[in-house]
């Protein structure tokens, strides 16, 4: 099929009515477009889970802080439509700020106590603004299945709690994280790094590795562990943000090693603020 580039509701809502009069069950992956290798993997997988793969490429200016890099978010459009059309997407919605908040718009979407930890404790309203501009393309999209790389955990488990909380009947879908060689996780914000930069930062995950290998021996408490992970990132030449092993469902913190548990971190590296997580068993 065909790659569709609709730049407006109407176009998009006339290519999904082609969708569904073909009788195609459609998969989103909402993306903010610099995409990379990660992307590709997700539209990939909704090729093989359902028939179409429909992407969105907006840079939601509500999900990001005021000191944030809004204004300077890689972009590569013409890049972008290339991958999608390669990787077999049949439609990619790509509308402009104004058609998403046009003048007068004031609703919010406000996900709790989840949107407020880790992340959300760094980045303020970060969730609720990932939350409003999903239910607005979920509603406008009504896809089968949205599908989100577990590279941003605390966003799919706040999609999942969305999802049941608004009865949308979409099935939302959580990928493993892409990775470079080296370890570090794909994200559009790689090109931020220096040369020297992008040499250190696959430290984070081999940090979570041996961090999560620890907790798992069950050997010393997680508090210790955690330390020693946040002294070794430091030492590494990371300012970080939280590294914190938490229920892999709710992300209540964990005391005590209790599966399923997820081990996250946040840490700075210069002006470039990395995240990561992995799976402890
Ligand atoms: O993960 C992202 O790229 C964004 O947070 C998303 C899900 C596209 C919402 O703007």
């Amino acid at each position: 099929m065909q790659l569709t580039v609709a730049k407006d509701m109407e176009s998009l809502q006339e290519a999904l009515a082609g969708l569904a009069k073909a009788g195609k069950r459609i998969a989103l992956v909402p993306t903010m477009g610099a995409l990379h290798a990660g992307h590709v993997s997700l539209v990939k997988l909704a090729k093989e889970i359902v028939d179409e793969a429909v992407v969105t490429i907006f840079v939601n200016p509500k999900q990001f802080g005021p000191t944030e890099d809004y204004g300077r978010y890689p972009k590569s459009p013409e890049e972008d439509i290339k991958k999608l059309r390669e990787a077999g997407a049949a439609l990619v919605y790509v509308p402009s700020a104004d058609d998403i908040y046009p003048p007068g718009f004031s609703t919010s979407i406000s996900v709790g106590e989840l949107g407020k930890i880790l992340e959300g404790k760094s980045r303020p309203g970060h969730f609720d603004g990932v939350a409003t501009v999903l239910t607005k393309l979920f509603l406008s999209i009504l896809p089968h299945m949205a599908i989100f790389g577990e590279k941003d955990y605390q966003q799919l488990c706040v999609v999942q709690r969305l999802a049941v909380d608004l009865d949308l009947p979409i099935e939302i879908i959580g990928a493993p994280t892409m990775r470079e060689v080296d370890g570090l996780a794909m994200s559009s914000r790689n090109v931020y790094l220096s040369v020297e930069e992008r040499k250190i930062a696959p430290k984070l995950h081999e940090v979570l590795e041996s961090v999560g290998k620890v907790i798992a021996s069950r050997k010393v408490s997680v508090k210790s562990a955690l330390d020693q992970g946040i002294a070794a990132l430091g030492k590494g030449g990371f300012k970080v943000d939280y590294l914190e092993l938490r229920q892999a469902e709710t992300l209540a913190e964990l005391r005590d090693f209790t599966p399923p548990a997820r081990l996250l971190a946040a840490a700075w590296l210069g002006a470039t603020r990395l995240i990561d997580n992995i799976v402890v068993e």
